[in-house]
Protein backbone atom coordinates (compact mmCIF):
# COMPACT_ATOMS: atom_id res chain seq x y z
CA UNK A 1 0.00 0.00 0.00
CA UNK A 2 1.17 3.53 -0.69
CA UNK A 3 0.37 6.20 1.07
CA UNK A 4 -1.71 9.41 0.37
CA UNK A 5 -1.76 12.59 1.87
CA UNK A 6 -4.18 14.96 0.89
CA UNK A 7 -4.59 18.85 2.50
CA UNK A 8 -7.69 20.40 1.93
CA UNK A 9 -8.11 24.47 1.97
CA UNK A 10 -11.36 25.95 1.13
CA UNK A 11 -14.98 25.40 0.75
CA UNK A 12 -16.82 22.37 1.15
CA UNK A 13 -16.28 21.58 -2.51
CA UNK A 14 -13.13 21.17 -2.09
CA UNK A 15 -13.48 18.61 0.52
CA UNK A 16 -15.72 17.15 -1.63
CA UNK A 17 -12.86 17.42 -4.84
CA UNK A 18 -10.82 16.18 -2.30
CA UNK A 19 -12.44 12.91 -1.44
CA UNK A 20 -13.18 12.49 -5.17
CA UNK A 21 -9.73 12.32 -5.58
CA UNK A 22 -9.04 9.87 -2.71
CA UNK A 23 -11.52 7.33 -4.12
CA UNK A 24 -9.84 7.84 -7.53
CA UNK A 25 -6.42 6.81 -6.34
CA UNK A 26 -7.79 3.83 -4.56
CA UNK A 27 -7.39 1.33 -7.25
CA UNK A 28 -3.66 2.69 -7.89
CA UNK A 29 -3.07 1.62 -4.34
CA UNK A 30 -3.00 4.79 -2.44
CA UNK A 31 -4.16 4.30 0.98
CA UNK A 32 -5.02 7.93 2.81
CA UNK A 33 -2.80 8.63 5.77
CA UNK A 34 -3.55 11.81 8.21
CA UNK A 35 0.52 13.28 7.94
CA UNK A 36 2.65 14.33 5.15
CA UNK A 37 5.62 12.30 6.78
CA UNK A 38 6.50 8.98 4.65
CA UNK A 39 3.76 9.49 1.86
CA UNK A 40 4.06 8.49 -1.27
CA UNK A 41 2.13 11.41 -2.53
CA UNK A 42 0.74 14.78 -0.80
CA UNK A 43 -1.93 16.59 -2.93
CA UNK A 44 -2.61 20.12 -1.64
CA UNK A 45 -6.35 21.06 -2.54
CA UNK A 46 -5.92 25.10 -2.62
CA UNK A 47 -8.23 27.89 -2.25
CA UNK A 48 -7.59 31.11 -3.95
CA UNK A 49 -10.48 33.00 -2.49
CA UNK A 50 -8.78 35.67 -0.43
CA UNK A 51 -4.83 36.98 -0.20
CA UNK A 52 -4.15 34.74 2.70
CA UNK A 53 -5.53 31.41 1.69
CA UNK A 54 -3.58 31.19 -1.22
CA UNK A 55 -0.30 32.33 0.63
CA UNK A 56 -0.59 29.17 2.54
CA UNK A 57 -0.22 27.16 -0.33
CA UNK A 58 3.53 28.39 -0.62
CA UNK A 59 4.45 28.22 3.15
CA UNK A 60 3.14 24.14 3.07
CA UNK A 61 5.17 23.59 -0.23
CA UNK A 62 8.11 25.43 1.71
CA UNK A 63 7.53 22.68 4.42
CA UNK A 64 7.02 19.71 1.67
CA UNK A 65 10.50 20.40 0.04
CA UNK A 66 12.15 19.52 3.52
CA UNK A 67 10.64 16.52 3.56
CA UNK A 68 11.37 15.08 0.01
CA UNK A 69 14.93 15.75 0.64
CA UNK A 70 14.35 12.65 2.88
CA UNK A 71 12.21 10.70 0.39
CA UNK A 72 13.16 11.58 -2.58
CA UNK A 73 10.15 9.53 -4.47
CA UNK A 74 7.72 11.18 -2.76
CA UNK A 75 5.20 12.82 -5.40
CA UNK A 76 3.61 16.69 -4.58
CA UNK A 77 0.37 17.98 -6.32
CA UNK A 78 -1.22 21.21 -6.10
CA UNK A 79 -4.78 20.81 -6.94
CA UNK A 80 -7.91 23.34 -6.13
CA UNK A 81 -8.13 26.84 -7.25
CA UNK A 82 -4.75 27.93 -6.70
CA UNK A 83 -3.74 25.52 -9.32
CA UNK A 84 -6.45 26.36 -11.72
CA UNK A 85 -5.60 30.82 -11.40
CA UNK A 86 -1.81 30.29 -11.06
CA UNK A 87 -0.46 26.86 -11.90
CA UNK A 88 2.52 27.87 -14.25
CA UNK A 89 3.55 30.18 -11.74
CA UNK A 90 3.68 27.64 -9.17
CA UNK A 91 5.43 25.47 -11.21
CA UNK A 92 8.11 28.24 -11.87
CA UNK A 93 8.24 28.99 -8.00
CA UNK A 94 8.40 25.55 -6.44
CA UNK A 95 10.22 22.79 -7.97
CA UNK A 96 9.11 20.57 -5.22
CA UNK A 97 5.56 20.59 -7.41
CA UNK A 98 5.36 17.75 -9.60
CA UNK A 99 2.16 18.35 -10.69
CA UNK A 100 -0.87 20.76 -10.87
CA UNK A 101 -4.26 19.80 -11.32
CA UNK A 102 -7.38 22.28 -11.64
CA UNK A 103 -10.57 21.67 -10.08
CA UNK A 104 -12.24 20.66 -13.03
CA UNK A 105 -9.73 18.37 -14.42
CA UNK A 106 -8.04 15.70 -11.00
CA UNK A 107 -9.84 12.93 -12.97
CA UNK A 108 -7.04 12.74 -14.84
CA UNK A 109 -4.56 12.50 -11.93
CA UNK A 110 -4.27 8.68 -12.41
CA UNK A 111 -2.66 9.90 -15.81
CA UNK A 112 -0.37 12.45 -14.72
CA UNK A 113 0.76 9.78 -12.03
CA UNK A 114 1.66 7.88 -14.81
CA UNK A 115 3.97 10.24 -16.49
CA UNK A 116 5.34 10.77 -12.79
CA UNK A 117 6.45 7.12 -12.84
CA UNK A 118 7.57 7.57 -16.42
CA UNK A 119 9.93 10.41 -15.61
CA UNK A 120 8.14 11.99 -18.20
CA UNK A 121 8.73 15.69 -16.25
CA UNK A 122 6.22 17.67 -14.49
CA UNK A 123 2.44 18.39 -15.95
CA UNK A 124 -0.13 20.94 -15.41
CA UNK A 125 -3.82 19.82 -16.51
CA UNK A 126 -6.36 23.00 -16.10
CA UNK A 127 -8.57 22.80 -18.85
CA UNK A 128 -12.31 22.79 -18.05
CA UNK A 129 -13.28 19.72 -19.67
CA UNK A 130 -16.76 19.73 -16.60
CA UNK A 131 -18.13 17.67 -18.94
CA UNK A 132 -16.13 13.96 -18.30
CA UNK A 133 -15.42 14.73 -15.24
CA UNK A 134 -18.27 13.10 -13.08
CA UNK A 135 -18.41 10.59 -15.46
CA UNK A 136 -15.24 9.35 -14.99
CA UNK A 137 -14.79 9.62 -11.04
CA UNK A 138 -15.63 6.30 -8.97
CA UNK A 139 -18.52 5.64 -7.18
CA UNK A 140 -17.75 6.75 -3.02
CA UNK A 141 -16.02 4.06 -1.20
CA UNK A 142 -17.34 5.19 2.26
CA UNK A 143 -19.57 7.67 4.02
CA UNK A 144 -19.92 10.31 7.01
CA UNK A 145 -23.23 10.26 8.39
CA UNK A 146 -23.04 13.69 6.28
CA UNK A 147 -22.68 13.80 3.17
CA UNK A 148 -21.42 16.55 0.45
CA UNK A 149 -22.37 15.79 -2.58
CA UNK A 150 -21.27 18.37 -5.81
CA UNK A 151 -24.69 18.58 -7.67
CA UNK A 152 -23.38 22.19 -9.34
CA UNK A 153 -20.21 23.46 -10.25
CA UNK A 154 -18.78 26.82 -11.56
CA UNK A 155 -20.33 30.23 -11.37
CA UNK A 156 -21.35 32.96 -14.11
CA UNK A 157 -22.35 35.51 -11.80
CA UNK A 158 -18.93 37.50 -11.48
CA UNK A 159 -19.51 39.52 -8.29
CA UNK A 160 -16.75 41.99 -8.96
CA UNK A 161 -14.48 40.65 -5.97
CA UNK A 162 -14.48 36.94 -6.83
CA UNK A 163 -12.36 34.49 -7.95
CA UNK A 164 -14.59 31.77 -8.08
CA UNK A 165 -16.00 32.32 -12.10
CA UNK A 166 -12.27 32.50 -13.45
CA UNK A 167 -11.06 29.21 -10.97
CA UNK A 168 -14.41 27.02 -11.38
CA UNK A 169 -14.98 28.01 -14.75
CA UNK A 170 -18.94 28.68 -16.30
CA UNK A 171 -21.83 27.46 -14.42
CA UNK A 172 -22.87 23.66 -15.17
CA UNK A 173 -25.35 21.38 -13.59
CA UNK A 174 -24.99 17.41 -13.44
CA UNK A 175 -27.46 15.10 -14.85
CA UNK A 176 -30.36 14.43 -11.87
CA UNK A 177 -30.00 10.67 -12.61
CA UNK A 178 -26.36 10.64 -11.78
CA UNK A 179 -26.70 12.60 -8.54
CA UNK A 180 -29.94 10.57 -7.68
CA UNK A 181 -27.73 7.33 -8.19
CA UNK A 182 -24.72 8.75 -6.18
CA UNK A 183 -27.20 9.85 -3.33
CA UNK A 184 -27.95 6.18 -3.30
CA UNK A 185 -24.36 4.65 -3.12
CA UNK A 186 -23.78 7.27 0.01
CA UNK A 187 -27.10 6.15 1.48
CA UNK A 188 -25.93 2.23 1.23
CA UNK A 189 -22.75 3.66 2.59
CA UNK A 190 -24.27 5.02 5.49
CA UNK A 191 -24.76 8.68 4.91
CA UNK A 192 -28.41 9.85 6.87
CA UNK A 193 -27.78 13.55 6.10
CA UNK A 194 -26.62 14.99 2.02
CA UNK A 195 -25.33 17.94 1.64
CA UNK A 196 -26.14 19.13 -2.06
CA UNK A 197 -23.30 22.01 -3.19
CA UNK A 198 -23.20 24.17 -5.34
CA UNK A 199 -21.26 27.70 -5.92
CA UNK A 200 -25.02 29.17 -6.76
CA UNK A 201 -26.49 25.76 -5.94
CA UNK A 202 -30.19 26.99 -6.02
CA UNK A 203 -29.32 28.06 -9.43
CA UNK A 204 -29.38 24.31 -10.01
CA UNK A 205 -30.99 23.18 -13.82
CA UNK A 206 -30.30 19.96 -14.89
CA UNK A 207 -32.42 18.30 -17.42
CA UNK A 208 -35.26 21.15 -16.71
CA UNK A 209 -35.39 20.03 -13.30
CA UNK A 210 -34.19 22.60 -10.41
CA UNK A 211 -33.45 22.47 -6.93
CA UNK A 212 -36.97 22.20 -5.97
CA UNK A 213 -37.53 19.13 -7.77
CA UNK A 214 -34.33 17.78 -7.07
CA UNK A 215 -34.27 17.50 -3.46
CA UNK A 216 -38.37 16.12 -3.49
CA UNK A 217 -36.77 13.19 -5.66
CA UNK A 218 -33.70 12.73 -3.18
CA UNK A 219 -36.52 12.89 -0.48
CA UNK A 220 -38.17 9.69 -1.62
CA UNK A 221 -34.92 8.01 -0.69
CA UNK A 222 -35.62 5.69 2.20
CA UNK A 223 -32.74 6.30 5.14
CA UNK A 224 -32.10 9.72 4.10
CA UNK A 225 -33.39 11.61 6.74
CA UNK A 226 -32.05 15.11 5.78
CA UNK A 227 -31.29 17.06 2.97
CA UNK A 228 -29.49 20.62 3.14
CA UNK A 229 -27.78 22.70 0.08
CA UNK A 230 -25.20 25.31 0.04
CA UNK A 231 -23.99 28.39 -1.30
CA UNK A 232 -27.26 29.89 -2.77
CA UNK A 233 -27.34 33.50 -4.23
CA UNK A 234 -30.70 35.63 -3.80
CA UNK A 235 -31.04 35.75 -6.82
CA UNK A 236 -32.29 32.34 -7.86
CA UNK A 237 -33.88 31.81 -4.64
CA UNK A 238 -37.40 30.29 -6.67
CA UNK A 239 -40.66 30.16 -5.83
CA UNK A 240 -40.49 26.65 -6.19
CA UNK A 241 -38.00 26.53 -4.11
CA UNK A 242 -39.09 28.55 -1.25
CA UNK A 243 -42.26 26.13 -0.96
CA UNK A 244 -39.89 23.13 -0.70
CA UNK A 245 -39.18 24.95 2.43
CA UNK A 246 -42.88 24.37 4.17
CA UNK A 247 -43.51 21.35 2.04
CA UNK A 248 -40.34 18.82 1.83
CA UNK A 249 -40.09 17.82 5.83
CA UNK A 250 -36.33 16.36 4.83
CA UNK A 251 -35.31 19.87 4.24
CA UNK A 252 -33.46 21.51 6.74
CA UNK A 253 -34.74 25.04 8.16
CA UNK A 254 -31.31 25.89 7.49
CA UNK A 255 -30.29 28.40 4.99
CA UNK A 256 -27.69 29.81 3.93
CA UNK A 257 -28.25 33.09 1.76
CA UNK A 258 -25.28 35.34 1.58
CA UNK A 259 -25.70 39.20 0.96
CA UNK A 260 -22.45 40.16 1.66
CA UNK A 261 -23.27 43.92 2.38
CA UNK A 262 -26.44 45.83 3.38
CA UNK A 263 -25.59 48.98 1.35
CA UNK A 264 -26.81 49.40 -1.84
CA UNK A 265 -24.68 51.20 -3.58
CA UNK A 266 -21.84 48.45 -2.49
CA UNK A 267 -24.17 45.82 -3.47
CA UNK A 268 -24.19 47.51 -6.76
CA UNK A 269 -20.48 48.10 -7.31
CA UNK A 270 -20.08 44.33 -6.29
CA UNK A 271 -22.29 43.24 -8.81
CA UNK A 272 -24.57 41.76 -6.85
CA UNK A 273 -27.58 42.19 -9.37
CA UNK A 274 -30.16 43.16 -6.17
CA UNK A 275 -30.84 45.62 -3.26
CA UNK A 276 -30.94 45.03 0.52
CA UNK A 277 -34.67 45.40 0.17
CA UNK A 278 -35.32 42.73 -2.36
CA UNK A 279 -33.00 40.59 0.08
CA UNK A 280 -35.41 41.98 3.32
CA UNK A 281 -38.59 41.02 1.18
CA UNK A 282 -36.78 37.47 0.02
CA UNK A 283 -36.21 36.88 3.98
CA UNK A 284 -39.49 37.44 4.89
CA UNK A 285 -40.97 35.06 2.07
CA UNK A 286 -39.00 32.46 2.93
CA UNK A 287 -39.74 32.87 6.80
CA UNK A 288 -43.82 32.76 5.26
CA UNK A 289 -43.05 29.49 4.22
CA UNK A 290 -40.81 28.11 6.85
CA UNK A 291 -41.54 30.20 10.09
CA UNK A 292 -39.07 27.98 12.24
CA UNK A 293 -36.54 28.70 9.70
CA UNK A 294 -32.98 30.23 10.53
CA UNK A 295 -30.85 32.00 8.18
CA UNK A 296 -27.16 32.29 8.09
CA UNK A 297 -24.73 34.78 5.51
CA UNK A 298 -21.54 35.76 4.29
CA UNK A 299 -20.52 39.37 4.67
CA UNK A 300 -17.78 41.46 2.86
CA UNK A 301 -16.72 44.57 4.82
CA UNK A 302 -13.92 47.04 3.35
CA UNK A 303 -15.10 46.67 0.10
CA UNK A 304 -13.59 49.22 -2.16
CA UNK A 305 -15.54 52.72 -1.67
CA UNK A 306 -17.39 51.48 1.39
CA UNK A 307 -17.87 54.53 3.10
CA UNK A 308 -19.12 54.68 7.28
CA UNK A 309 -22.78 55.03 6.26
CA UNK A 310 -22.31 52.03 3.90
CA UNK A 311 -21.20 50.08 6.91
CA UNK A 312 -24.20 51.20 9.10
CA UNK A 313 -26.32 49.84 6.30
CA UNK A 314 -24.76 46.40 6.95
CA UNK A 315 -25.27 46.51 10.71
CA UNK A 316 -28.98 47.65 9.74
CA UNK A 317 -29.26 44.72 7.63
CA UNK A 318 -28.05 42.20 10.07
CA UNK A 319 -29.98 43.29 13.00
CA UNK A 320 -33.03 43.49 10.84
CA UNK A 321 -32.92 39.76 10.12
CA UNK A 322 -31.24 38.47 12.87
CA UNK A 323 -29.42 35.76 11.93
CA UNK A 324 -28.48 32.60 13.35
CA UNK A 325 -24.49 32.39 12.50
CA UNK A 326 -22.37 33.97 9.38
CA UNK A 327 -19.20 34.06 8.07
CA UNK A 328 -17.36 37.68 7.97
CA UNK A 329 -14.53 38.78 5.72
CA UNK A 330 -12.26 41.49 5.36
CA UNK A 331 -12.25 42.33 1.60
CA UNK A 332 -9.10 40.83 -0.70
CA UNK A 333 -7.78 42.28 -3.40
CA UNK A 334 -7.75 39.14 -5.74
CA UNK A 335 -6.03 39.57 -9.00
CA UNK A 336 -7.34 39.43 -12.09
CA UNK A 337 -11.03 40.67 -10.56
CA UNK A 338 -12.54 44.23 -11.49
CA UNK A 339 -12.91 45.27 -8.10
CA UNK A 340 -9.24 44.76 -7.36
CA UNK A 341 -8.35 47.91 -9.74
CA UNK A 342 -11.05 49.96 -7.94
CA UNK A 343 -9.04 53.43 -6.56
CA UNK A 344 -10.69 53.65 -3.58
CA UNK A 345 -9.45 50.67 -1.38
CA UNK A 346 -10.05 50.78 1.90
CA UNK A 347 -7.38 51.23 4.78
CA UNK A 348 -6.37 47.93 6.83
CA UNK A 349 -7.10 49.66 10.06
CA UNK A 350 -10.68 50.68 8.88
CA UNK A 351 -10.94 47.28 7.81
CA UNK A 352 -10.65 45.71 11.00
CA UNK A 353 -12.43 47.96 13.13
CA UNK A 354 -15.71 47.13 10.95
CA UNK A 355 -14.89 43.08 11.01
CA UNK A 356 -14.63 43.42 14.57
CA UNK A 357 -18.18 45.13 14.94
CA UNK A 358 -19.67 43.21 12.79
CA UNK A 359 -18.30 40.28 14.57
CA UNK A 360 -19.57 41.01 17.60
CA UNK A 361 -23.20 42.03 16.36
CA UNK A 362 -23.28 38.56 14.36
CA UNK A 363 -21.77 36.74 17.82
CA UNK A 364 -24.22 38.51 20.43
CA UNK A 365 -26.88 36.89 17.79
CA UNK A 366 -25.48 33.29 17.21
CA UNK A 367 -25.60 33.12 20.99
CA UNK A 368 -28.95 34.43 21.21
CA UNK A 369 -30.30 32.28 18.84
CA UNK A 370 -28.08 28.92 20.69
CA UNK A 371 -29.23 30.35 24.26
CA UNK A 372 -33.12 30.30 22.79
CA UNK A 373 -33.15 26.42 22.74
CA UNK A 374 -32.07 25.48 25.88
CA UNK A 375 -35.18 23.93 27.38
CA UNK A 376 -35.82 22.53 24.25
CA UNK A 377 -36.59 19.66 22.63
CA UNK A 378 -34.35 19.00 18.95
CA UNK A 379 -34.05 16.10 17.34
CA UNK A 380 -30.70 15.44 16.77
CA UNK A 381 -28.67 13.66 14.21
CA UNK A 382 -25.63 11.80 15.61
CA UNK A 383 -22.86 11.86 13.60
CA UNK A 384 -19.52 10.36 15.68
CA UNK A 385 -18.62 10.14 19.38
CA UNK A 386 -17.84 13.02 20.82
CA UNK A 387 -14.39 13.90 22.98
CA UNK A 388 -15.40 13.29 26.08
CA UNK A 389 -15.42 9.59 26.89
CA UNK A 390 -19.74 7.83 26.72
CA UNK A 391 -20.56 10.88 24.75
CA UNK A 392 -21.73 11.69 21.04
CA UNK A 393 -21.17 14.30 18.87
CA UNK A 394 -24.64 15.04 17.00
CA UNK A 395 -25.80 17.89 15.02
CA UNK A 396 -29.29 19.96 15.09
CA UNK A 397 -32.01 20.75 12.37
CA UNK A 398 -30.12 24.07 12.59
CA UNK A 399 -26.45 22.53 12.60
CA UNK A 400 -25.70 23.47 16.04
CA UNK A 401 -23.32 20.71 17.42
CA UNK A 402 -24.90 19.19 20.15
CA UNK A 403 -23.06 16.83 22.87
CA UNK A 404 -24.91 14.23 24.72
CA UNK A 405 -23.98 11.14 27.11
CA UNK A 406 -25.63 8.37 24.38
CA UNK A 407 -24.68 4.53 23.19
CA UNK A 408 -22.90 4.55 19.32
CA UNK A 409 -25.61 2.30 18.52
CA UNK A 410 -27.50 5.55 18.03
CA UNK A 411 -24.61 7.00 15.47
CA UNK A 412 -26.82 7.56 12.15
CA UNK A 413 -29.69 7.76 13.88
CA UNK A 414 -31.88 11.11 15.05
CA UNK A 415 -33.15 11.39 18.45
CA UNK A 416 -35.25 13.89 20.50
CA UNK A 417 -32.63 15.76 23.08
CA UNK A 418 -33.56 18.03 25.46
CA UNK A 419 -30.94 21.07 25.25
CA UNK A 420 -30.13 22.20 28.83
CA UNK A 421 -26.48 24.35 28.24
CA UNK A 422 -24.45 26.38 25.87
CA UNK A 423 -20.80 26.14 26.19
CA UNK A 424 -19.00 28.81 23.77
CA UNK A 425 -19.12 26.37 20.38
CA UNK A 426 -22.04 23.72 21.34
CA UNK A 427 -24.48 22.40 23.30
CA UNK A 428 -25.00 19.62 25.61
CA UNK A 429 -28.55 18.04 26.23
CA UNK A 430 -29.99 14.74 27.42
CA UNK A 431 -32.01 12.07 25.70
CA UNK A 432 -35.33 12.27 25.80
N1 LIG B 1 -21.00 31.43 -4.22
C1 LIG B 1 -21.04 31.98 -2.94
C2 LIG B 1 -19.72 32.43 -2.35
C3 LIG B 1 -18.50 31.66 -2.53
S1 LIG B 1 -17.09 32.38 -1.82
C4 LIG B 1 -21.94 33.18 -2.97
O1 LIG B 1 -22.13 33.80 -3.99
O2 LIG B 1 -22.40 33.55 -1.93
C5 LIG B 1 -17.48 32.41 -0.09
C6 LIG B 1 -17.46 33.77 0.50
O3 LIG B 1 -16.15 34.30 0.48
C7 LIG B 1 -18.29 34.80 -0.21
O4 LIG B 1 -19.64 34.72 0.10
C8 LIG B 1 -17.67 36.09 0.25
O5 LIG B 1 -18.26 36.54 1.44
C9 LIG B 1 -16.22 35.69 0.53
N2 LIG B 1 -15.33 36.25 -0.47
C10 LIG B 1 -15.28 35.98 -1.79
N3 LIG B 1 -14.34 36.73 -2.40
C11 LIG B 1 -13.79 37.51 -1.44
C12 LIG B 1 -12.79 38.53 -1.44
N4 LIG B 1 -12.16 38.89 -2.56
N5 LIG B 1 -12.49 39.10 -0.26
C13 LIG B 1 -13.12 38.76 0.87
N6 LIG B 1 -14.07 37.83 0.92
C14 LIG B 1 -14.42 37.20 -0.21
FE1 LIG C 1 -18.31 34.42 -6.38
FE2 LIG C 1 -20.48 35.87 -6.75
FE3 LIG C 1 -20.21 33.58 -8.00
FE4 LIG C 1 -20.61 33.60 -5.38
S1 LIG C 1 -22.04 34.34 -6.97
S2 LIG C 1 -19.13 32.37 -6.47
S3 LIG C 1 -19.50 35.41 -4.77
S4 LIG C 1 -18.97 35.39 -8.33
FE1 LIG D 1 -11.81 28.54 -2.43
FE2 LIG D 1 -12.15 27.58 -4.81
FE3 LIG D 1 -13.88 27.01 -2.91
S1 LIG D 1 -11.41 29.57 -4.34
S2 LIG D 1 -13.81 28.82 -1.67
S3 LIG D 1 -11.78 26.41 -2.96
S4 LIG D 1 -14.33 27.36 -5.05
Amino acid sequence: MKKLYVKTYGCQMNAYDSAKMADLLAPLGYAATDAPEGADMVILNTCHIRERAAEKVYSELGRLKKLKRGKSDMLVAVAGCVAQAEGEEIIARAPVVDMVVGPQSYHRLPEMIARAARAEGRSIETDFPALEKFDMLAAPRGSGVSAFLTVQEGCDKFCTFCVVPYTRGAEHSRPPQAILAEARQLVDKGAREIVLLGQNVNAYEGDGWGLAKLCEALARIDGLARIRYTTSHPRDMGDDLIAAHGDNPKLMPYLHLPVQSGSDSVLDAMNRQHRADDYRRLIDRIRAARPDIAMTSDFIVGFPGESDADFEATLKLVRDIGYASAFSFKYSKRPGTPASTLRKQIAEDVKTARLDALQKLLLAQQYAFDDSRIGKVMPVLFEKPARDAGQLMGRTPYLQPVHVVADTVLIGTVADVKIERRTANSLHGVLV
